[in-house]
C-alpha cells in the first residue's frame, strides 16, 4: 500500500505527522504500507515555486492514495491567484480526477456538548455529504476580470455542470444511500440557476435507477436552515462542489468541531485523496494544539474506500472512540474548565488505543 503523505502548510504538517504516527504503528501490526513525503500549497510553492510542484503530482499519481494536511496561510495571500496554495489543492484534485468528495458528519455521543446546537438536536446524527468535487464554478470557464460597458472593473466565474458530469456524482450518491438508510436528498438552486435545473432533472432521471431510494429535492438556502433546525432529517446529501464546500462547513459544527470531520475525495476506481475538511488555522500552527482526529478519521477512509479494509478502518474509528470516552479532548472540543491535550498526545493516545 503506497501511501502518499502531503502536509501542507499550516496545522498541516503537525495533523500529517499524527497520522503518519498512526500509519507506522499499523505498519509494525504487519499491514504493508509505504509512505512517501511531498510539498503542496505554500510548502509547495515554497520549495519548488508552484503550489502542485511536478514531483509532488508525480508521486500522488504513483501512490494508492494520499493523505493531505490543509493548504493556505496568510503569508501567500497576496500571490496571484495561479500561485496561491489553495490552487494545489484544486490542481491535484483535477488532476487526479477525484469527482466525489464524501463528507461523512457523525457525531461521537461525549461530543453532544462541544456541539453549539442542543444536544437533543445532533444526539446520534450520522448524515453523508457527497459534494461534487472537479466542477461548478470552482472550474468553470470563462473567469477572471474585465472592464464592462461603463468602464467598471468587473470579476466574473461561471457556474457549468455537464450532465455527465452530473450523472456520475448522482451515482456515487445513490450507491452510498444504497449502503445507508434509502434517503436521498439533493440540494441545489433550481429556482435561480440554470446549471440548477439542469442538476435536478439530471439527478432525478437517474433516481428511475435506484426505486429503492427515497430521493427528495431541497433548495440550498432551505438546506443550510434545515441542517442546523433539524439535522436528523437528512441521510445522504448530493450536491455540487460550492454549495458542498459550505454546507459541510457548517454540518461539521454538528458533529462538535470541524476539527471531527474526515473526507474522501475519490476517482472512477475508488482511487483517493484524504483529508480532513477543516483548513491550515494559521494561528495555532506550530502551538501543538490542533486536533489531529479529523485526519486520523480521514486515514480510516482511506482504508475503507482504497483499500477496502473495513476491519482496518473500523479498528481506527473505534479507536477514535475509545480516547474520547476516556476523556481526551484537544482546545476545539474540550468542556468548559477541563484540560487540554495537545496534538500528539492525541495522536499517541490513538496509537495507543488501537
Ligand atoms: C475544502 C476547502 C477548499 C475548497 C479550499 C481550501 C480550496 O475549503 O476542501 O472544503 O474550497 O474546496
Ligand atoms: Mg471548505
Amino acid at each position: 500500500m503506497k501511501i502518499a503523505l502531503l502536509p501542507g502548510d499550516g496545522i498541516g504538517p503537525e495533523i500529517v505527522a499524527e497520522a503518519a504516527k498512526l500509519l507506522e504503528r499499523l505498519r509494525r501490526d504487519g499491514l504493508r504500507i509505504e509512505t512517501e513525503t511531498a510539498p503542496i500549497g505554500g510548502a509547495g510553492y515554497d520549495t519548488a515555486g508552484q503550489p502542485l510542484p511536478d514531483a509532488t503530482l508525480k508521486l500522488a499519481q504513483a501512490a494508492d492514495a494520499a493523505v493531505m494536511g490543509a493548504v493556505g496561510g496568510p503569508k501567500y495571500d497576496a500571490l496571484p491567484r495561479h500561485l496561491r496554495p489553495e490552487q494545489g489543492l484544486l490542481a491535484i484534485r483535477k488532476s487526479l480526477g477525484l469527482f466525489a468528495n464524501l463528507r461523512p458528519a457523525r457525531l461521537h455521543p461525549e461530543l453532544a456538548a462541544a456541539s453549539t446546537l442542543k444536544p437533543e438536536a445532533v444526539a446520534g446524527l450520522d448524515l453523508m455529504i457527497v459534494r461534487e468535487l472537479t466542477g461548478d464554478i470552482y472550474f468553470g470557464a470563462p473567469r477572471g476580470r474585465r472592464i464592462n460597458v461603463a468602464g467598471e472593473v468587473e470579476g466574473f466565474d461561471t457556474m457549468l455542470y455537464s450532465e455527465p458530469e452530473i450523472r456520475r456524482i448522482a451515482r456515487v450518491a445513490f450507491d452510498i444511500a444504497r449502503k445507508r438508510k434509502r434517503k436521498l436528498c439533493s440540494v441545489d438552486k433550481a429556482n435561480v440557476l440554470d446549471t440548477s435545473i439542469l442538476w435536478r432533472e439530471v439527478v432525478t432521471a437517474v433516481g428511475g435507477d435506484y426505486p429503492d431510494v427515497t430521493l427528495s429535492h431541497m433548495y440550498v438556502d432551505n438546506a443550510a436552515m434545515q441542517l442546523v433546525r433539524e439535522p436528523k432529517q437528512f441521510d445522504v446529501i448530493v450536491t455540487g462542489n460550492m454549495f458542498g464546500d459550505i454546507l459541510s462547513d457548517e454540518a461539521s459544527m454538528l458533529a462538535g468541531s470541524i476539527g471531527m470531520l474526515p473526507s474522501a475525495s475519490l476517482d472512477a476506481s475508488g482511487k483517493g485523496l484524504y483529508e480532513p475538511i477543516h483548513g491550515s488555522a494559521p494561528d495555532i500552527a506550530g502551538r501543538n494544539m490542533a486536533n489531529p482526529l479529523a485526519t486520523i478519521l480521514s486515514v480510516a477512509l482511506l482504508f475503507r474506500y482504497s483499500f477496502a479494509r473495513d476491519d482496518v478502518a473500523e479498528r481506527i474509528e473505534r479507536a477514535v472512540q475509545t480516547v474520547l470516552a476516556q476523556g481526551h479532548r484537544t482546545a476545539d472540543i474540550v468542556a468548559p474548565g477541563e484540560r487540554a491535550i495537545g496534538t500528539r498526545e492525541m495522536g499517541d493516545a490513538v496509537a495507543a488505543a488501537l
